[in-house]
């Protein structure tokens, strides 16, 4: 139904309502005008901004406080699930007397979750995570992927999802980056935002967090991100500026630590600044869950209290009406604050959209599923041509990673309780207060199943779980191929304290290559590892966490029924000693005291810092090959102040392909720079040429200047290359600029 359809519905059921009510001798057309006049708010063809405006100025100072924080959405601490709530993250409660619906809020970026089974049974699709999504470097996929989030979503009566997860990967250790969508800025804030548009095209608002630099979860709740702020700007809040400019994102959730001596959700700078002033944000900032630790928050640009039973008082309740009272926080900031909830909720259709709970075509949706994994899969090393596999190989040893099961999936809030449930859920042990997370889910796709599958009558895998090496290495020495699968399991709330493959694993994939040069290793991680048995191996897949039909996707990949579409959204560090802190800062601090984390690197994340320190890693940012091969050409650069940059990439080999062809920044004015510029991708069939025209960002060309107070191109020569990945470029050309300054 059409927003004004749902206008007229109202106003005719009001209209009949007054006619039974004995208003009939007053006619139809002046009860129309009554219910208008009632809730002048549902008129559709006013903008969200008038119709929060209009519908603020009705509610009482009440009900503009109960819009300003809310409760867990579940049972807490001894306290009951809140009435009214169905059973999440978050819930603020509506106000029937003018018709505002309540927020229920849902985590998260990777499919509907249900925590502690708060709503009993029930499942969700569970999509690959978001680096794997990061990984299909296409915003199509992840405009889909958000489609499928945000149908499920209202099907269950779920208006917010805390999705949009996106914090750039400065800490490859860091426990939440599969959460996230990697590295760079670009690719990073491209698919949040398409993701969060999928969402929001389904009448359900997404937020986008956690904003900003929480960038790693040690200490995540004290320590303090120390970075300059024209770095800021060029990098974690580009991403973010990226995304909010593409999705919309009804809400912002501010992070847990600190960003140059505040606390993200009270820091002036950041909100009021940043994000407001300079970026015009229009909707409202939400805290996380035990976020908020002082009153005058609401000064520094924080909206609503989420989760408010962690903080140590209800911050925007009392607190706040008697800092209003007193004169200390204006009436009108109130008043801003409810709009700007009310106004996302305009724009995002929650008042106009009809329910639409009920099933969800959950076939579908894994299709969907299936067809991001196979896309995430980047295939790092293919020596010989191994893969893809032939069908007809006679005998596969399938060894480790509960590839008989299934796929792993990654913990803390954003885990999805997966259509079928978990095929076994394998605890870790562990203490304190987030050990409840600390068991690795398997969601139900098995790798070797799907395998099995595929394989010609005549062929066999066997399989033996890897705890043993020796006795995989038997297996894999009597075998025409080995596929081992290596895991590590990532969760919020604990970074990895090291780039190895846990639990005796990297000792497995030694034992098996030395007894089968063969041998084809398939990780699934939430980020980078490290390779010390590389050289031994066939080839290397990384496959990510690859959600609920992973296992299906990985074995067509590994057969060539799906072509591998995946490239690097993060740099594989050949050893730790190449990261900007060899060590996680605050990994030996005693849990609980504050520290400060200088991001000395400044705007050089990733792949930028590998090249200023002229660092070679194991796999660089971009990397990924195809079954295929491709040519590049005809490069070209125009545009003296907008550039634009053309080129073909032609199929030069046996089959179909993708081409993810990227274009980078690579001097400025004779000054070495690495940026990622633009990029594309399209599945090539054999010998097809296709030109490509990337438009470029000018803000990706730009400096921040902090006293201009804006984004400055200088005048002059820009070199400019165009490859298959950061470390493979390809062809370059120079190009003229125009001097230019662009608003923050
Ligand atoms: C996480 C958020 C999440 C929230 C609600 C917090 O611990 O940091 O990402 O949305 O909990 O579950």
């Amino acid at each position: 139904m059409m927003r004004s359809d749902r206008f007229r519905v109202i106003v005719a059921v009001s209209s009949l309502l007054a006619l039974a009510g004995g208003l009939g001798a007053r006619g139809v057309l002046g009860a129309e005008r009554d219910a208008a006049a009632e809730r002048p708010w549902m008129n559709t063809a006013l903008s969200a901004d008038e119709r929060a405006k209009l519908l603020e100025r009705a509610m009482t100072l009440e009900e503009k406080f109960g819009l300003l924080h809310g409760k867990v959405g579940s049972a807490f601490r001894g306290e009951p699930k809140p009435d009214g709530a169905i059973g999440s993250a978050g819930y603020i409660p509506g106000i029937p007397r003018l018709g505002v619906p309540a927020l229920q809020e849902s985590d998260a970026g990777l499919g509907v979750t249900n925590p502690n089974n708060v709503r009993p049974g029930d499942v969700a699709t569970a999509l690959p995570a978001s680096l794997a999504l990061a990984a299909t470097w296409s915003p199509e996929l992840a405009y889909k992927s958000g489609v499928v989030i945000g149908t499920e979503a209202r099907r269950k009566g779920i208006n917010v999802m805390l999705a949009g997860g996106m914090n750039l990967a400065r800490e490859p250790r860091n426990g939440r980056n599969f959460e996230y969508f990697g590295e760079d800025p670009l690719l990073a804030g491209t698919l949040a935002g398409e993701a969060v548009r999928g969402i929001q095209s389904q009448n359900v608002i997404s937020t986008i967090k956690h904003f900003a630099l929480n960038d790693q979860e040690t200490g995540r709740q004290v320590l303090d991100a120390r970075i300059a702020e024209d770095a800021a700007r060029e990098s974690d809040l580009l991403a973010f500026q990226i995304a909010i400019e593409r999705g919309k994102p009804g809400a912002i959730m501010c992070a847990y630590n600190r960003v140059n001596g505040d606390y993200a959700c009270g820091n002036d700078w950041l909100l009021n600044r940043v994000l407001k002033l300079d970026w015009k944000y229009p909707g409202w900032v939400m805290s996380d869950w035990g976020a908020v630790h002082d009153v005058d928050y609401a000064l520094k640009g924080l909206d609503q209290e989420s989760g408010e039973q962690i903080d140590s008082q209800v911050f925007f309740d009392e607190p706040l009406k008697r800092a209003v009272a007193a004169g200390a926080v204006p009436q009108a900031r109130i008043s801003d604050m409810v709009r700007r909830v009310l106004r996302s909720m305009f724009a995002v259709g929650l008042f106009d959209a009809p329910d639409a709970r009920g099933p969800i075509d959950f076939d579908a949706h894994a299709r969907d599923a299936r067809q991001v994994a196979e896309n995430a899969v980047v295939v790092l090393r293919n020596e010989h041509a191994t893969l893809p596999l032939a069908r007809t190989t006679r005998k596969i040893a399938v060894i480790g990673g509960y590839a008989e099961s299934g796929v792993i999936s990654g913990g803390g809030s954003s885990q999805v309780n997966p259509v079928g449930g978990p095929a076994l859920v394998a605890p870790l042990g562990g203490e304190g207060q987030f050990a409840f997370w600390r068991a690795i889910n398997v969601q139900p796709s098995s790798p070797l199943r799907a395998i099995r599958a595929l394989l010609a009558a005549g062929s066999e895998a066997l399989f033996v779980d890897g705890r043993y090496p020796q006795e995989a290495a038997r297996l894999a020495a009597t075998a025409d191929v080995a596929i081992v699968f290596g895991i590590q399991w990532m969760s919020e709330n604990f970074d990895a304290p090291d780039l190895s493959l846990p639990q005796g694993q990297d000792e497995l994939i030694r034992a098996v290559a030395a007894a089968n040069p063969r041998t084809v290793v398939v990780l699934e991680t939430g980020g980078p590892v490290l390779m010390p048995w590389v050289d031994k191996t066939a080839a290397v897949v990384a496959a990510w966490y690859p959600g609920q039909r992973g296992g299906e996707a990985i074995a067509n990949v590994l057969f060539g029924a799906a072509e591998p579409g995946g490239r690097l959204p993060i740099t594989f560090p050949a050893s730790e000693s190449q990261l900007p802190h060899p060590e996680i800062p605050g990994i030996g601090v005693r849990l609980g005291t504050p520290f400060t984390l200088e991001y000395r690197s400044g705007a050089d994340v990733g792949y930028r810092d590998f090249a200023r320190r002229a660092q070679k890693p194991l796999f660089p940012f971009g990397h990924g090959l195809s079954y295929t091969t491709f040519a590049y050409g005809g490069l070209e650069a125009t545009g003296t102040t907008d550039l634009t940059v053309s080129f073909t990439v032609t199929n030069t080999g046996p089959r179909p392909g993708y081409a993810v062809p990227q274009i980078y920044l690579t001097a400025a004015r004779g000054q070495a720079d690495l940026r990622l510029l633009g990029f594309d991708k399209a599945l090539l069939a054999p010998s097809e040429t296709k030109r490509f025209a990337v438009q470029v960002d000018p803000r990706l060309l730009a400096k921040y200047s902090t006293a201009a107070r804006g984004w400055q191109i200088a005048a002059g020569k820009y070199e400019i290359a165009l490859g298959a990945s950061s470390g493979e470029l390809v062809a370059r050309t120079e190009h003229e600029l125009r001097a230019r300054k662009l608003d923050p």
